[in-house]
């Protein structure tokens, strides 16, 4: 019997050894221990064996039998490691570099954003950054845009439930709703409420708008926003700023035009237009560019300064408006699909 099991196991571990799939190991398993198995027949001897050797017998069987077992255990776990390995593919050194890492390039948005503010730094500016995710106060009604604006109404505008909290976008109000950014405007009043005038900030930043997406709108596009507070501010130092802007960055060529407007935050108005027919692409005469205007006495008041001493004035832009008439893009959404096809014309 002994000889019988060792024999067993002697041809078990080479063969097991050479199996490659599940089918095979399957087969030679009820081979051995099957209903019709090698290993099944011994065990109904056991029948036949005298009472007394039973004993002896039965734990050299079982002992066989364990073993046996653990080898096909270890078989198994073999196949299946083998079947993980080779639905992975081919080994990966994950110390060597990246066969697409290129140098990478920068988004046209990115680009367009750098330049305006390497533009706007040679006239003075610093750049100040606010959250996108804002609060009421901030966003509306320190800039003079009161409960019943439309720009308010939740068709427009993304509200968080009233129950979200977020710990670092103070309230002003305990009760005012948080909200995602609409306009950059709201940087405006937490930089003059941060310090003192003289003020020259841009502010270039994401905002949000319940807007469906096609060639010219998206619910998330960014904007560009400039504020300059001093003594004795003029219109005509905001449209000087504006020209000497748009001439540094589409040419000499480039006229604006200021249209009144109506902003609740600016006093006068205005909606701002560039002329720019060298441009690839450009088919309009006149090319509606941003909202600016003289600060309203009323904000200056909100944020603790004296309207009798400050003035200033203001802008805001779309970022997305400016790269399109940089490089003749003639639909937003190409900005957000990060198609590399697209994205690497800006290398
Ligand atoms: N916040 C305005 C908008 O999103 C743009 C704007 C208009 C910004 C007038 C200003 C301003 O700073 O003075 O349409």
């Amino acid at each position: 019997m002994q000889d019988t099991l060792s024999a067993i196991l002697a041809k078990a571990q080479p063969e097991l050894a050479t199996l490659k799939t599940r089918a095979e190991f399957e087969a030679a398993k009820a081979r051995y221990v099957g209903p019709n198995g090698e290993f099944t027949a011994l065990m109904k001897q056991m029948g036949t064996v005298p009472k007394e050797q039973r004993p002896i017998m039965g734990k050299l069987v079982n002992e066989a039998k364990a073993r046996l077992q653990i080898e096909l255990d270890a078989t198994l776990a073999r196949i299946a490691a083998a079947e993980i390995a080779a639905s992975l593919g081919p080994a990966v050194d994950p110390t060597l570099p990246s066969p697409d890492a290129g140098p990478g390039t920068y988004h046209p948005l990115t680009l367009v954003r750098e330049e305006m503010c390497r533009i706007l730094r040679k006239a003075g500016f610093t750049v100040a950054d606010g959250p996108e995710v804002e609060t009421e106060y901030y966003c509306f009604d320190a800039l003079a845009t009161p409960a019943d604006h439309p720009a308010r109404d939740a068709q427009d505008t993304f509200y968080f439930p009233e129950k979200t909290t977020f710990a670092n976008v103070a309230k002003k109000v305990p009760t005012e709703k948080y909200l995602l950014r609409t306009h950059t405007s709201s940087v405006q009043i937490r930089t003059m409420l941060k310090g003192q005038p003289p003020i020259r900030i841009v502010s270039p930043g994401r905002v949000y708008r319940r807007d469906t997406s096609d060639a010219t709108h998206s619910a998330n596009f960014h904007q560009l926003e400039c504020l300059y507070v001093d003594k004795n501010v003029t219109v005509r130092d905001l449209k000087a700023l504006l020209d000497y802007i748009f001439a540094s960055l589409l040419g000499k060529d480039t006229k604006t035009r200021f249209r009144p407007h109506y902003f609740g935050y600016t006093e006068p108005s205005f909606e701002v237009d560039l002329s720019a027919q060298h441009l690839p692409k450009v088919k309009k005469d006149w090319i509606e560019i941003g909202g600016c205007g003289m600060v309203d006495p009323a904000v200056f008041e909100g944020v603790g300064y004296d309207p009798e001493v400050w003035t200033g004035y203001a802008f805001g832009m779309g970022l997305e408006r400016l790269a399109m008439l940089v490089y003749g893009i003639d639909d937003i959404r190409y900005f957000y699909q990060n198609d590399v096809r697209f994205l690497r014309q800006f290398a």
